[in-house]
């Protein structure tokens, strides 16, 4: 896909055939996968709040979603995919490191190749995340990524040291709300509505 990609600039013709964008390039047929009907689920998870509203939107996102954590995925993972839900805690006022290192690492490789696509994003916090939320969105922006769902935020009320390092449970009204969002997008990207 990468040398696809860099070609793919000064390819001399194009059309297009059942979702697939042929370029003619001396004689070479290029193709790039169009319309990819894949969700990626991106998470990060200290202590588990963000790791079960990940499986939570995965479970009802059917067979067309992909599950990753931050650290394993990769630009070409990005680029497969046709939309996208960033899962993370805030920490210090910002998103997860672990979740901005994804970012760092694929900023760049990716730049300029998703634009349009649509983007949700989740996040587990203490009692506020909005710093989270916000930075994804500056990224997502940078990306041309299109937002489709309300932010999601899911307050755990973890204050003490004690309560913020233990291992976190969802109740189930904010995993429903996981569900629903997993699902929506999963089949938004199937029927081609974003
Ligand atoms: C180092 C650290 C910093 C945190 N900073 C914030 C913060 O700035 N705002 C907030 O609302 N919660 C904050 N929290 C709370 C976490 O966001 C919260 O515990 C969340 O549920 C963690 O998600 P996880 O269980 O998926 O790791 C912090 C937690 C840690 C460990």
């Amino acid at each position: 896909m990468e040398a696809i990609g860099t070609i793919y600039r000064i390819a001399a013709s194009r059309e297009t055939r059942s979702g697939l964008t042929l370029d003619r390039l001396g004689g070479f047929l290029l193709a790039e996968m169009e319309n990819s009907d894949t969700l990626l689920i991106v998470w990060h998870s200290r202590t588990g709040t963000a790791r079960a509203m990940a499986d939570a939107a995965m479970e009802e996102a059917g067979t067309t979603a992909r599950l990753l954590r931050a650290e394993e995925t990769q630009p070409g993972d990005l680029l497969d995919a046709g939309g996208y839900l960033f899962i993370c805690p805030e920490n210090l006022a910002s998103m997860t490191g672990m979740m901005k290192e994804m970012f760092d690492r694929c900023y760049y490789p990716v730049l300029g190749r998703l634009e349009g696509r649509p983007f949700a994003t989740a996040i587990a916090a203490g009692s506020d995340g909005e710093g989270a939320q916000r930075q994804m969105d500056r990224i997502a922006k940078g990306w041309r990524l299109k937002r489709v769902a309300e932010p999601l935020i899911v307050n755990t009320d973890a204050q003490t040291p004690k309560e913020i390092l233990a291992e976190k449970t969802v109740c189930n009204e904010e995993l429903t709300a996981c569900r629903d969002l997993g699902a929506a997008l999963a089949e938004g990207l199937r029927q081609g509505v974003f």
